[in-house]
């Protein structure tokens, strides 16, 4: 038995008796010759290394390339950044939470095969884009923030992703798909790969650890990687991405899985305000503008791809749904999206397909009509979108 690996239980015997590896102490360890050399000439000239360092102004942050120390929390130079960290932690859940003992039942026994090849492509879509999503916030773009409190909120960012990914294998184990099949979907369906495969595109330059931001084409490269992600990824795929199963859940169909969604789109919905703010500060302090014709690029590339994904998951319409009202809608908020960060509305006179959706966004509403469990975020009527 190797007791020695147990981690809940620090004063166990067999934890001091046989330790499993090196396990050092830090005031006994003698140091090694090579450790034990000198110190830094820093170091030298002062007892308290750094003492004389100058204090932090919030004037000197900037959202990249900044100077100031980023260890120290404050002065705050973006107090809504820690504003969101403190609303984000008001919006705690884990999917245990939520029965999916119904669920069960209907994706057995009610739902059609349209409609089951709605709600199965959809879940394999959206466990793909959120370890995508927690990768690049994680290891592209919060590395790349020079304020620690832009870093704080992304660090909850990364846990909402995981806990995101938690959740659809939760609702894929607990419906018991087969999680074979249904992970590799997207690798053969090329309708589904389709977006994966352009964001990957859009932000893998972005994620090298040497992408130099003092390069001005570099960083309006960053800046428009970052519009991609936040306001197109998270604000209008991941948006929309859950209406086909909110319109099985008006139906009574998938509650469970869809009160999930619900869930998840709250963090979504701040992921995606946080992101515009970023990019709308970094534009401001960086005297940038975003290129229109790239933008245009963006956009058309962007419907065209969620226009297969929806004639690939939509191949069939279900009661309530189609394909033609999920492209609809992204245009739709596509324009809030673009409106929201200043730019020109990509899709003029695009209409209001869904207007239900929104109400599905704010969760606190609609509690009796969706017979969902009673407990409300606290936050739900912080955000006004126009
Ligand atoms: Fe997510
Ligand atoms: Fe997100």
């Amino acid at each position: 038995m190797n007791a020695a690996y147990r981690f809940d239980d620090w004063d166990s015997p067999a934890q001091t008796a046989t330790p499993p590896s090196p396990v050092v102490n830090a005031e006994s360890v003698t140091p090694s010759p090579a450790e034990a050399v000198a110190p830094v000439a820093s170091e030298r000239s002062s007892p308290l290394p750094g003492a004389a360092m100058a204090a932090v102004n919030a004037a000197d942050k900037r959202i990249v390339n900044g100077k100031a120390d980023i260890n120290q929390l404050a002065p705050f130079k973006y107090p809504w950044a820690w504003e969101f960290f403190l609303k984000a932690n008001r919006n705690h859940w884990t999917p245990l939470e939520i029965s999916m003992a119904q669920d069960v039942h209907d994706y057995h026994h009610k739902l059609s095969p349209a409609e089951r090849h709605v709600f199965e492509n959809v879940l394999a879509y959206l466990t793909t884009s959120d370890i995508l999503a927690m990768r690049n916030i994680g290891l592209a773009v919060m590395e790349k923030m020079s304020a620690p409190e832009l870093q704080i909120y992304q660090a909850r960012q990364v846990y909402e992703e995981a806990l995101h990914t938690w959740t659809y294998q939760h609702c894929i184990e607990s419906i018991g798909l087969d999680q074979q099949e249904i992970y590799n979907r997207y690798r053969v369906v090329p309708e589904i790969h389709g977006k994966i495969a352009l964001a990957n595109r859009r932000l893998e330059r972005v994620m090298r650890a040497d992408f130099d931001l003092t390069d001005r084409a570099n960083l309006h490269e960053f800046a428009l990687s970052y519009f991609f992600f936040a306001v197109i990824f998270e604000g209008c795929w991941f948006y929309n991405g859950f209406t086909p199963i909110f319109a099985l859940q008006r139906r009574g169909l998938m509650k469970g899985a869809a009160e999930q969604l619900q869930y998840i789109m709250r963090d979504e919905v701040l992921h995606c305000a946080f992101g515009i703010r970023v990019v709308r500060e970094l534009l401001k302090e960086e005297g940038l503008t975003l290129d229109p014709q790239a933008l245009r690029e963006l956009w058309d590339e962007a419907e065209a791809a969620e226009r297969a994904y929806a004639g690939y998951i939509l191949r069939e319409p279900i009661l309530g749904y189609n394909a033609e009202l999920h492209v609809q809608q992204f245009r739709f908020v596509a324009n809030r999206r673009a409106r929201q960060v200043g730019v020109a509305e990509p899709f003029p006179g695009a209409e209001n397909v869904l207007p239900w959706l929104d109400e599905q966004a704010n969760l606190r509403k609609e509690k009796n009509f969706f017979e969902t469990r009673v407990t409300e975020y606290q936050t739900g009527g912080a955000l006004a979108w126009d």
